[in-house]
């Protein structure tokens, strides 16, 4: 069985006390699976409650949203990478979709907060994907090839550092709104991403889907041999359904 990674984007949702009683009932239900990762991105105010419930193991791991890319300082309302890693992240999303288009993030800034997390040595899930506009367009593989290029060969220079990211596919017209790319859709996409990165030695990245991943798709997504696992937002939220998902999308 290839390895899968599922990752869970509580975005702002679940505070601390939610975030304890959340992981109780998923852990109860859960055991461990051979190749299997679940990875939790809660609110940063979260992060410590999730890394301390989830404890040191290698199958689960807590990470955190967003960060900035300078490591401390007068920025305030910002959470930096070497923080979130105090507060037991070990990976960290960078480049989502709702950092770019409702808080305005650029691909350079993108690039930046991806070198931060990498000298912070945690993991990057770099998220790209493309609005509906340019995939009505025909844009899909330029956007997504012009957001892989920029973010990882930016700041300290990362392109080195493309075998060590995740990658995260997330079609912007896919998230939240129930409608899905179809696994063969996801499928294109990620032969192309897959493509560009082994043309800069990478050849062992993962790709992870996203974009309404849901119990009743999320088996068909991941019978796609490309797809390397699920960014999930909606359907990460209530932990039994997670747990339910985590367990029965197997391939
Ligand atoms: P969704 O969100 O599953 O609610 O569509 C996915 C994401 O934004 O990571």
């Amino acid at each position: 069985m290839r390895p899968l990674v599922f990752a869970a984007n509580w975005k702002m949702n679940l505070g601390p006390a939610e975030a304890r009683d959340y992981l109780a009932t998923f852990l109860k239900a859960y055991s461990p699976q051979p190749n299997r990762q679940v990875w939790f991105f809660p609110p940063a105010v979260s992060l410590e409650a999730v890394a301390t419930g989830l404890g040191n193991r290698a199958d689960l791991l807590a990470g955190v949203q967003d960060v900035y890319w300078e490591p401390k300082g007068a920025f305030t309302g910002a959470t930096s990478a070497p923080l979130a890693a105090q507060a037991g992240a070990k990976a960290a999303l960078i480049g989502h979709s709702e950092r770019r288009h409702v808080f305005g993030e650029t691909d350079e800034q993108t690039g930046r907060k991806l070198a931060a997390v990498l000298e912070a040595k945690l993991h990057p899930v770099l998220c790209v994907g493309e609005t509906l506009e340019q995939r009505d367009a025909g844009r899909t593989l330029e956007v997504v090839t012009r957001q892989l290029e920029t973010a990882l060969s930016g700041g300290g220079g990362a392109r080195a550092a493309t075998a060590r990211v995740t990658i995260a596919y997330e079609p912007v017209w896919a998230i939240g709104t129930g409608r899905n790319a179809t696994p063969h859709d996801a499928a294109t996409v990620h032969a192309a991403i897959r493509a560009w990165l082994e043309q800069h030695e990478a050849t062992e990245t993962r790709i992870l889907y996203g974009g309404s991943v849901n119990l009743k798709n999320a088996a068909d997504l991941l019978a796609e041999p490309e797809l390397d696992g699920v960014l999930v937002g909606g359907a990460s939220l209530d932990p039994t359904g997670w747990g339910e998902l985590v367990r029965t999308a197997a391939v």
